[in-house]
């Protein structure tokens, strides 16, 4: 068997939180991950009959039930990841009855799978129903789009057509906008089920006041969607006070996604009969 600290799932884990934690998005305990994995690239690297504890959820997630996934461990550090995975990612498989998590490896020390377990799981149920090769929920702080959510209105429309205006390649990145939340207490089932609901229609879901989910098929492009979004939402920090004298149109837009070939788009939320 091959050693779990060399599998690409565990070091690319370790490269994501340095770089999420280096750009300032994941302050102490702040954000995380977790990443859908194939049977097959766990059982190279461990015993897949071997449970090393029972964690219940707390949640029902029958749909996910055998499937594994890497998680960021709850308290951990973003900035610790890569130099002690053991401690603060887990490898675990939701078990048959969808409400108990088995761990396989990692949490040494007797810690567990992060608080937003419950949005998690909701949102991996919601994006595979929309998507069956999504493999990661991701979440985080990004400084700027935290700080959009004080001063802009919350409205998911006004939201993403503001962002899109920010940057020429946004509309192209996320055609399906950005769903918003108001602020709820999160960690909770209920902030779970109200970010799988939007999970449904988005790829990203800000949360008012405290930050953001994005999900996708891999690492890279997960990241990649949050990094354009938290890109526009500081274009826009940046030039909110100032008057705005030029502005990418949406009839510029349109131009854009004809360009790129986007089928599906938020047309709705362009204005273009204004
Ligand atoms: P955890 O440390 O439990 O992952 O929580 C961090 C966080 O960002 C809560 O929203
Ligand atoms: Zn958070």
């Amino acid at each position: 068997m091959k050693d779990i600290l060399s599998a690409p799932f565990v070091v690319e884990m370790g490269k994501t939180t340095a770089n999420m934690y280096r750009l300032g998005w994941d302050e102490r305990n702040g954000g995380n991950i977790s990443y859908l994995l194939h049977e097959e690239e766990v059982a190279a690297y461990l015993d897949i009959h071997k449970v090393l504890r029972e964690i219940p959820t707390g949640f029902n997630a029958l749909p996910l039930a055998g499937r594994y996934f890497i998680v960021t461990g709850t308290g951990k550090y973003f900035k610790n990841v890569e130099g002690d995975p053991a401690t603060n990612l887990g490898v675990i498989r939701i078990k048959e009855d969808g409400a108990t998590a088995q761990l396989l490896w990692g949490f040494q020390g007797g810690g567990k799978f992060t608080s937003e377990f419950p949005a998690h799981m909701m949102s991996h149920m919601a994006r595979l129903a929309a998507d069956p090769e999504n493999r990661v929920v991701m979440h985080t702080h990004p400084t700027h789009l935290l700080a959009m959510t004080y001063v802009h209105d919350l409205d998911e429309s006004k939201m993403t057509h503001t962002l899109w205006e920010m940057c020429t390649e946004c509309i192209v990145v996320f055609p399906d906008g950005v769903g918003v939340l108001p602020w709820m207490l999160c960690g909770t089932n209920a902030i779970g089920e109200a970010t799988a609901e939007k999970m449904k229609d988005f790829r990203v879901v800000v949360w008012a006041q405290h930050g953001v989910y994005g999900a996708g098929k891999t690492l890279d492009e997960t990241f990649g969607l949050i990094e354009t979004v938290e890109k526009a939402a500081q274009i826009y920090m940046l030039t909110a006070h100032l008057p705005r004298l030029n502005t990418i149109k949406d009839e510029d837009m349109l131009k854009l996604v004809e360009l790129f070939g986007i089928k599906k788009y938020r047309r709705d939320f362009l204005h273009l009969d204004q």
